[in-house]
């Protein structure tokens, strides 16, 4: 049988422990484990600021897990199902904090949604930091 490619798609601004699991948890639904890492510009142009890390840290802390076999920079939230089909995707995995907003791209693959880790996100260990004065 031929490998089966998942991809997931994420910022993953502030390494954190909901990032790795969701990682891991994909990883395991499949052989191969693509991960799009958002452009600092869709940071940007989306939350009004830039990452803390940019994306070329971002890049190399997610191509540093071992669960993870290739990265790419994600430069349009348009284009996931080009992106999909250029990185052979057959398994699409987003936080189900996405849940529903891409079955569009289910004519190309598997759609997934993973219940994300609670009590923990990039926005909140911001403000956590930034409360510590
Ligand atoms: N994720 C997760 N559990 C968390 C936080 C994130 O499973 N507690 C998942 C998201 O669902 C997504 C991936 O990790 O699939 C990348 O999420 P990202 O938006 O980069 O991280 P957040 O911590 O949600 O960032 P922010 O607070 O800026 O939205």
């Amino acid at each position: 049988m031929s490998k089966r490619t998942v991809i997931t798609f994420g910022t993953f601004d502030v390494f954190h422990v909901g990032h790795v699991r969701v990682l891991q948890r994909a990883a395991e639904l499949g052989d191969r484990l693509v991960v799009g890492v958002s452009a600092d510009a869709l940071n940007i142009a989306k939350k009004g600021r830039p990452p803390v890390f940019n994306q070329e840290e971002r890049l190399e802390i997610i191509s540093a897990l071992k669960v993870v076999d290739e990265v790419f920079v994600e430069e349009s939230l348009e284009l996931k199902r080009d992106y999909i089909l250029r990185y052979g995707g057959d398994v699409l995995v987003m936080g189900d904090d996405w849940a529903g907003k891409f079955d569009w791209v289910g004519d190309v693959c598997d759609v997934v949604y993973l219940p994300r880790t609670p009590s923990v996100s990039t926005t909140g260990l911001i403000e956590h930091i930034a409360s510590l004065g």
